[in-house]
Formats: C-alpha cells, sequence, structure tokens
C-alpha cells in the first residue's frame, strides 16, 4: 500500500552537533556541489539509481528522481562545538580537505559559526573547549538547546528540520534507570543525574522539537527507551549508531561473501592507526570501550556461530586503534583475516584500507540527513531500521537482533523506499521470467 509522502516545501536545515572532521568535511562538499566544483561521490541520495518493476521493464531511476528529497540547494547548516572555530577554520584544521578546494567555498563555510555545546567533559575527557553552555541543571541545558533550534529556523527560514550527531564519541555508559521512561529521565535531567549524557540532551530537545535526530558515534544517547518511546509519542524518527565507514565497512561487504560460500574463519584481527581529533578521543580507554563494543558486534551477527559452530564456533575477533598523529584523518587499517576450506585447510586474507575517514563519513551524514527527513514527511517515526546501511551498530527495536550485511540492508532500504512510493516490492526471485519454460516441462 502507498503512504503518501509530503512534499519539500521549503527549506532543510541540518544541524549538526560536533563540527569536526565529518561535519565539515559533509558540509564543504555539499557547498563545492552546489557551486559545480565537485559530485557527491558516495552517497545514494546524488548518486544511486533504484531497479523497479521486472528486469524486462529496464526501470532504473535516480533514487532522486524517485522519491522526494530534499534538494542540495534548500539545505541550511547549523551546529554546535565546544571550540568557536567556524566551518572554514575548523576544516582547515581537520585538514581532510585541501586548502585550494576550500578557497572556493571560504565565505559560505566562514557564515556558518558553532553554538554554544552542551559538553561535559566527564564523558569526553581528552578535550578542552570553551565554546560551551553552563546553565545549572541538564534540563535547563535541553531548554536552551530548544531556544537554538527554535532560533536557528526562524533566522533560516526552515520549513523542516534534522540534527545528525557528528560530535566526539563518549565515554561508555551502560542503561541504567534513568534511561527507562521518559518520566525518570525528565527527573534526571532535573536533578543533573549523571547518567545523561551530552548527546541525550540533544536527541530530547531533538525529538521535543519534532526534528529527526541520527546518532553517527557508537554512544547509546537516542538508543534507550525514554528516547524511543518519546520519538513515537512525538511522532519523530530516529536511527543510529556510528557511522559505518572504513574497516567496518569492508567487513560488512567481505564476511557476507565469505560466511555465503559456507567458509570457516577462526580468527579476524582488526587493527587501525589515526592521527585525527578522534582518534585522541578514542585513546581514552573509557571512550575506545564505546567504539569497541560497536565494531565487536558485527561479525557475530552476520556469521551467527551459534547456528554454524563448525565454522564459526572458535572466532577469534580483536579491535585495535591506535592514536598515530602523522596520519592526521587519513586512517590505515589492516586486517588479518584466518578462514579455512574444504576438508578444513587454511588460508588467510590481508586488507590494508587507506582510507580517508571523513571522506567516507561525508556522504552518510548527506544521505542520513534526507532519508530522515523524508521518512517524517512519510509519517515513519520511531527507529528507522531500514537506515542500518549506514551505521556500525544499528538501532533496531528492543529484542530485535540487527542486520549487519551490507546487502541485506540495501535491499531493506530500497523495498522501503518502492514502499513508500507504491511500487512492487522485489523478492529477487525471478521464477516469473521462466514460466514459459516450466510450464512447457
Ligand atoms: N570519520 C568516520 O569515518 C567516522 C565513522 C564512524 C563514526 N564517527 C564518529 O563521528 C564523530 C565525529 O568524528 P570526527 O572525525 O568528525 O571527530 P572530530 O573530533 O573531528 O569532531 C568532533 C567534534 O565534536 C566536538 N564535540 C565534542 N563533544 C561535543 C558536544 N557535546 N557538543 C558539541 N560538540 C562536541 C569536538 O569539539 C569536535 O570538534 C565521532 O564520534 C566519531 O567516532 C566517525
Amino acid at each position: 500500500m502507498e503512504q503518501t509522502v509530503k512534499p519539500t516545501d521549503g527549506k532543510l536545515g541540518i544541524l549538526v552537533p560536533g563540527m569536526g572532521a565529518v561535519a565539515t568535511t559533509f558540509i564543504a562538499g555539499v557547498e563545492a556541489v552546489k557551486k559545480g566544483i565537485a559530485q557527491p561521490i558516495g552517497a545514494l541520495t546524488q548518486m544511486g539509481n533504484i531497479r523497479l518493476g521486472k528486469r524486462t521493464e529496464n526501470r532504473y531511476p535516480m533514487i532522486k528522481d524517485f522519491v522526494p528529497l530534499a534538494g542540495l540547494d534548500e539545505i541550511v547548516f547549523g551546529g554546535w562545538d565546544v571550540y568557536s572555530d567556524n566551518v572554514y577554520e575548523s576544516a582547515l584544521n581537520a585538514q581532510v580537505l585541501e586548502r585550494s578546494q576550500l578557497a572556493a567555498i571560504k565565505s559560505e563555510l566562514e557564515a556558518i559559526k558553532p553554538m554554544e555545546a552542551v559538553f561535559d567533559r566527564e564523558y569526553v575527557k581528552n578535550l578542552d573547549g570553551s565554546n560551551v553552555k553552563k546553565r545549572a541543571t541538564k534540563w535547563e541545558l535541553a531548554e536552551a538547546l530548544m531556544d537554538d533550534i527554535r532560533n536557528f529556523k526562524e533566522k533560516n527560514g526552515c520549513s523542516r528540520l534534522v540534527m545528525v550527531w557528528c560530535a566526539s564519541t563518549e565515554k561508555y555508559i551502560e542503561q541504567s534507570e534513568v534511561h527507562e521512561t521518559i518520566e525518570a529521565f525528565e527527573e534526571g535531567l532535573r536533578n543533573n543525574d549523571p547518567n545523561i549524557a551530552p548527546s541525550m540532551i540533544y536527541a530530547y530537545a531533538a525529538i521535543k522539537m519534532g526534528v529527526p535526530f541520527a546518532n553517527g558515534a557508537p554512544n547509546l544517547t537516542c538508543d534507550i527507551p525514554a528516547l524511543i518511546d518519546f520519538a513515537k509519542q512525538n511522532e519523530v524518527p530516529i536511527a543510529g549508531k556510528d557511522f559505518k565507514t572504513g574497516q567496518t565497512l569492508m567487513k560488512t561487504i567481505v564476511a557476507p561473501g565469505l560466511h555465503a560460500r559456507a567458509l570457516g574463519i577462526n580468527g579476524w584481527f582488526s587493527s587501525n592507526i589515526l592521527g585525527n581529533r578522534d582518534g585522541l578521543v578514542l585513546d581514552d580507554p573509557d571512550n575506545f570501550k564505546t567504539k569497541e563494543v560497536s565494531k565487536l558486534s558485527v561479525l557475530e551477527e552476520i556469521l551467527q556461530p551459534e547456528l554454524n559452530p563448525e565454522l564459526y564456533g572458535e572466532l577469534y575477533h580483536k579491535v585495535r586503534i591506535n592514536y598515530y598523529p602523522p596520519h592526521g584523518d587519513n586512517k590505515e587499517s589492516w586486517d588479518n583475516i584466518d578462514i579455512f576450506g574444504w576438508m578444513g585447510y587454511k588460508m588467510q586474507i590481508k586488507i590494508n584500507f587507506l582510507c580517508r575517514d571523513s571522506i567516507l563519513a561525508a556522504p552518510i551524514v548527506l544521505d542520513l540527513a534526507l532519508f530522515m527527513d523524508l521518512a517524517q514527511r512519510a509519517g515513519m517515526s520511531g527507529i528507522q531500521e531500514w537506515l542500518s546501511f549506514y551505521f556500525k551498530s544499528p538501532q533496531t527495536a528492543p529484542g530485535l537482533k540487527p542486520e549487519h550485511d551490507i546487502f541485506k540492508q540495501l535491499i531493506k532500504l530500497q523495498n522501503t523506499l518502492r514502499h513508500m512510493m507504491g511500487e512492487d516490492l522485489i523478492t529477487h526471485l525471478g521464477l516469473d521470467y521462466y514460466q514459459d519454460l516450466v510450464e512447457a516441462l
């Protein structure tokens, strides 16, 4: 059944808590594309096609021509950071994009200045900026964020907003009582409960203001019952966690292939060196733990060792991240994969990925922002599992195992778009192409 998708009327404001490497690469890229000096490579919403109907129909429209998405010219950017550098200065600091390329969009980037952040050093020890809101309670901080959101919307004449968390990874915390219901959570905001992280305050403010919220870091953030229920109540889409880039992207491409051919795996050692601010934050063991949990879950879910103990029961999976300043944002990762085949004979795969983290993350931010806005206009609220494609540790309904296989994730995403637009879902069965043959037999 076709869902009715409201049209895009007016401007879309994309709000990003955290205006560091990922956010500035994203914003600079969109501005460069608008000027016609760059291509939005890696963004499905800009460069992807979708098949409709049977293969014989030859219908492969661009996704952006198939579903009503905000155009890049209709987007305005805003955000918060603990440092007061404008987006141009922050992009220079991040050293992802060339100075010469940034020069062409300097005035657009300089005009975007971060609002004061809601920040707590308890959650990110390795940073110490001064562009930070000071209020007596977390409740007042949430109210201050809501004022920011309201003012931004009005000043920029936006009809809709979305928020994508691009700020640092917070220290590892587990779900506790204050996260269980919205009443407990609001009480916790008033009492300054230490288990309410800054990212949760942003998520709360967004949801309360009817703004879809996606979480690009592995923090718990909106993956708690209080905020999941609150999102449903307020009819707001939410999604997370942790952008799927670099090594985990590779893992969710390679592992489903090995699994598909029933090849065994008994060891997967992943190491990374990176030297950006993200690497600095992850150098703290509490913050690394959050990332580690997110990265480790992937293989288990794809390989399902409990169903295939002979092939994956002995799997030893280790992930290391090392802070190495000379590499900057150019992360280097090594994977050593010990596999075995027919009659147990051993083989090895080595992957050495010289990637650029933020170059892989930027198109994800764009796609998420546009798809979250689409979801809201399509009347979809709560957890948007169809966007798992973009996350290392996809948020799912309680009790539901996440899907990590990137190909299954893509099928889910595309079928959701078809469903929204009243097109037939594609099962890839394909027997009907051979119907004459079957009937003749
Ligand atoms: N780059 C990738 O490929 C990738 C992949 C997955 C996840 N992530 C996550 O995305 C996030 C951003 O990565 P990055 O490389 O841009 O890091 P970064 O350190 O360059 O940028 C993060 C920014 O967030 C700011 N910040 C920290 N706490 C804040 C708060 N409470 N409010 C507002 N601003 C705050 C920091 O000052 C910093 O400028 C990290 O959490 C990272 O783990 C990145």
